[in-house]
């Protein structure tokens, strides 16, 4: 159901890889609400996704920039207004990958490399993405900008690996650099804490499917999907949301306040 929420509001998406990506389907909800948007991703994720396939379909331009070069970024911001016609009003962070994760390199057992390399990609580049916007003045007022978290920056689990400490950190520069963001800019910057949800970031961590069904049998409302994700998203960048910033805000269908449900307690009764 659309509800016009994001007519003529401008944006920038980033992590669009394929249509299982919360990115992919947040930016379909945001072209069914009335907003144009300029797509992004990693260079090397063009050649593997189907993003074009989604540009096509929402009328969107593609731009590529790795998100850790401040040099592909302040290209992205500008190109982006130039293309759009003007300032920004909204942007998705839907970044995350851990080469340590993907290499098996177990937390206990880190190789540093990989682990500054994964922070950079999933942490650092939210603030990178931030200053690029913050310094080039590209925001429009009560703009709104989101990046993708998981309540693992709060709570252990145990195979989330160094991407526990990445999303720690992307919390922290959102309540940070909201501050001056909303101070100077009246711009609001916060996270979403999305559930376990089957994407190519998601499925990537170990034992994925004993995960996502263990927080689906702990959620109230059953876990919180990808659409489910664009259509907070979509909120969080409408008008309706304006005093919302510097929060992180849980998205998971009751789970982080669940402390045991009924089916993990049947689950274990003798
Ligand atoms: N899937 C889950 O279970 C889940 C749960 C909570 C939060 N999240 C977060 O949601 C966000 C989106 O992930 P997803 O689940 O849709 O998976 P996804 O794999 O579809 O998206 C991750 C994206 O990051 C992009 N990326 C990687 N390196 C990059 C770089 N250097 N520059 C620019 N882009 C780069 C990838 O190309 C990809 O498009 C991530 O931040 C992830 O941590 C996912």
């Amino acid at each position: 159901m659309a509800y016009n929420l994001l007519k003529g509001k401008k944006g920038i998406i980033f992590g669009a890889l394929d249509e299982n990506s919360i990115a992919w389907k947040t930016a379909e909800s945001v072209h069914a609400e009335g907003g144009t948007f300029v797509l992004t991703n990693a260079p090397v994720a063009m050649r593997m996704g189907q993003i074009k396939e989604l540009a096509e379909k929402t009328g969107s331009e593609i731009i590529p920039a790795d998100a850790t070069s401040e040099e592909d970024l302040e290209n992205l911001v500008s190109q982006s207004m130039e293309i759009l016609g003007g300032k920004i009003d909204f942007v998705l962070h839907s970044i995350g990958m851990s080469i340590n994760v993907r290499k098996g390199r177990h937390y206990t057992d880190e190789k540093y490399d990989f682990t500054a390399k994964g922070w950079d990609v999933s942490a650092l580049s939210f603030h990178k993405v931030l200053q690029t916007l913050y310094k080039a003045e590209a925001m429009n007022e009560w703009g709104s900008i989101v990046a993708l978290t998981y309540m693992a920056a709060q709570r252990v689990f145990p195979d989330y690996n160094d991407m526990a400490d990445n999303k720690a950190y992307l919390e922290s520069v959102a309540r940070s650099f909201g501050y001056f963001f909303g101070k100077e800019k009246k711009v609001r910057v916060n996270t979403i804490s999305q559930s376990p949800t089957a994407t190519t970031a998601g499925t990537g961590v170990k034992g994925f499917d004993g995960f996502i069904n263990y927080a689906e049998k702990m959620s109230p409302l059953g876990n919180a999907s990808a659409q489910d994700c664009a259509n907070y998203t979509v909120s969080l960048f409408s008008d309706l949301t304006r005093k919302v910033t510097m929060q992180n805000l849980f998205h998971d269908g009751g789970f982080s306040n669940t402390g045991v449900s009924q089916d993990v307690i049947e689950h274990f009764s003798s």
